[in-house]
C-alpha cells in the first residue's frame, strides 16, 4: 500500500478468533499534535492494540505498525494475539513479508517496549533487528522485570536507534493496558466495580428485582468491559437472586474470562446456571466449605478455592493475590450492595463504572451497604474520569482521586 498519509486502520483478525468488535470503553486522552505523521502513525499502533482488549489476556494489548525509511509508506502492521502466539512486532514482520515489502530501513511504531527475553515466545527485538529495521518508535516501557529496559537497551546495542513518543501517547498506552501495569508494578489486579443504578441510586428493588433497570444498549456495553477482563467477579447473594452466568454474551469475544463467585459457606446450588456454560471455568472463594457442597460443585467442574478470614468472610486481599496468581490483569466486580460494601471498605477498589437508568425506583437497594456514617467526611470522595450517554442511560467511569 502507497499512501503519504498514514490510512485508517485495517484491523487485522486474531489467528482463528471471532471477528473484532470494536467497543472502546476506554477513552484515552493523547495530547497529540494534529497532523504529525509520528503521531499518526503511532495513534494508528494503538488502534490495533486497542482491537487486541479481550484476546492476549496475561499478555498485554500491543500492536505495531512498520512505516518506509521516509515514513510515507505503510509496510505492515498488527498486535498480539492470543498468549503462546505471536506478538504484534511479528504479526508486523510477517504482515510486511507476506507482501514482499523491503524492510531495510525502515522504521517501527510500537505501543509497548519489544521484549527481550524468552517467554512462550522468542524475543521481538531479535526479530526487528534481523528484519534490518533502523529505528523503533516505542510509546512506553514494559514495566514486566523481565524486558523494563532490556527490550530497549537490546535493540541500541544492535545500532538500532530508539526514539519514545510524546507524554500523551504514552498515557494512551498505558489506559489500554492498565490491569497489565497493575498487575506488574503494584502485583495485583487492576480493579472495577461495575453498577447499573436508577437515578435514585437503586442496584435493585426491595424483593430483589433488578432485571433490567438500565437499557439493552447500556447492558451490551457493560459486556464488553466484562470481555476485556481476565476475572469476573460476584457474591452469592447475586447467584442466588439472579442465577446469572456472569459470561460474555452480548458481544462477539474469542475467550470468557475467569468467573469467581465470593461464596465463603459454599451456597451457591449445583444446578446454578454460571455452571452450565462450556469451557469457561468458576472458581468460588470459600472459607468455611462443607465437604459435601465442594464435592457437589467440583463435580459440575468447579474450582474451590479456600482462604483466610472471618465471621464468614473471606479475605478480599486475599482473593486478589489468588487472581494475580493466576494472572489476571483487570478483575471486573459485578455483585449486590454487601459485598461492594466489602470490597470498598477494605480499599481495593481503582474504578467505578456506573451506568445510570433515567428512572426513580423508590424504596431499593442501593450501590453498596455502606455506614451509616455519623459525618460527611466519612464517605470516600471519587473523581469523574468520564461521562458518557449509552443509548437512554449515562455511563460514568470514576476513579480515586489522585
Ligand atoms: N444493578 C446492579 O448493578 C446489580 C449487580 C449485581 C447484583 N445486583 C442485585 O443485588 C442483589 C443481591 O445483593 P446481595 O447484597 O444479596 O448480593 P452480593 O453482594 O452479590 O452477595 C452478598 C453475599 O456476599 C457475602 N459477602 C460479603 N462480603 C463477603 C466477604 N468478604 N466474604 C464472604 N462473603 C461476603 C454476604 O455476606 P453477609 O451477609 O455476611 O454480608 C452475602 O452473603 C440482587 O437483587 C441482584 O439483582 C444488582
Amino acid at each position: 500500500m502507497d499512501s503519504s498519509e498514514p490510512p485508517s486502520p485495517r484491523l487485522s483478525r486474531p489467528e482463528g478468533g471471532a471477528p473484532l468488535h470494536c467497543i472502546s470503553p476506554i477513552r484515552v486522552s493523547a495530547k497529540v499534535t494534529p497532523n504529525d505523521p509520528e503521531t499518526s502513525w503511532m495513534q494508528r499502533a494503538l488502534a490495533l492494540a486497542e482491537a487486541a482488549v479481550g484476546l492476549t489476556e496475561p499478555n498485554p494489548r500491543v500492536g505495531c505498525v512498520i512505516v518506509s525509511a521516509d515514513g510515507r509508506t505503510l509496510l505492515g502492521q498488527g498486535h498480539t494475539q492470543a498468549a503462546g502466539q505471536a506478538h504484534a512486532e511479528v504479526m508486523a514482520l510477517r504482515d510486511a513479508q507476506a507482501a514482499g515489502r523491503e524492510l531495510r530501513g525502515a522504521t517501527a511504531y510500537v505501543t509497548l517496549e519489544p521484549c527481550a527475553h524468552h517467554g512462550r515466545t522468542p524475543p521481538c527485538c531479535d526479530a526487528l533487528i534481523a528484519a534490518g529495521l533502523a529505528r523503533v518508535v516505542v510509546a512506553v516501557g514494559d514495566p514486566n522485570p523481565a524486558v523494563n529496559g532490556q527490550g530497549v537497551a537490546r535493540l541500541r546495542a544492535a545500532s538500532i536507534q530508539v526514539d519514545w513518543a510524546d507524554a500523551g501517547l504514552a498515557q494512551a498506552s498505558r489506559e489500554i493496558n492498565l490491569g497489565f501495569f497493575s498487575r506488574m508494578t503494584r502485583g495485583h489486579p487492576w480493579v472495577r466495580m461495575k453498577l447499573a443504578a436508577s437515578l435514585d441510586g437503586r442496584t435493585a428493588l426491595e424483593n430483589g428485582q433488578s432485571q433490567w433497570i438500565t437499557g439493552e444498549a447500556a447492558r451490551t456495553d457493560g459486556h464488553a468491559w466484562r470481555k476485556r477482563a481476565g476475572a469476573v467477579l460476584t457474591g452469592v447473594g447475586t447467584v442466588l437472586a439472579d442465577n446469572t452466568r456472569m459470561d460474555v454474551r452480548l458481544v462477539p469475544t474469542a475467550r470468557q474470562p475467569l468467573r469467581c463467585v465470593v461464596d465463603a459457606r459454599l451456597d451457591t446450588p449445583a444446578t446454578a446456571r454460571l455452571l452450565d456454560v462450556p469451557d469457561a471455568p468458576v472458581v468460588f472463594y470459600c472459607n468455611e466449605p462443607t465437604p459435601e457442597r465442594a464435592a457437589a460443585l467440583q463435580s459440575r467442574g468447579a474450582d474451590i478455592c479456600r482462604l483466610p478470614g472471618l465471621d464468614s468472610r473471606v479475605d478480599l486481599a486475599a482473593v486478589l493475590g489468588d487472581l494475580a496468581r493466576r494472572q489476571v490483569n483487570e478483575l471486573h466486580l459485578e455483585a449486590g450492595q454487601r459485598l461492594n460494601a466489602a470490597w470498598l471498605q477494605a480499599g481495593l477498589v481503582d474504578e467505578l463504572l456506573l451506568y445510570q437508568a433515567p428512572m426513580l425506583v423508590g424504596a431499593g437497594q442501593g450501590l453498596a451497604a455502606l455506614g451509616p456514617y455519623s459525618a460527611l467526611a466519612q464517605a470516600a470522595r471519587w473523581r469523574y474520569h468520564t461521562v458518557d450517554r449509552v443509548g437512554d442511560d449515562l455511563r460514568l467511569l470514576l476513579r480515586q482521586p489522585t
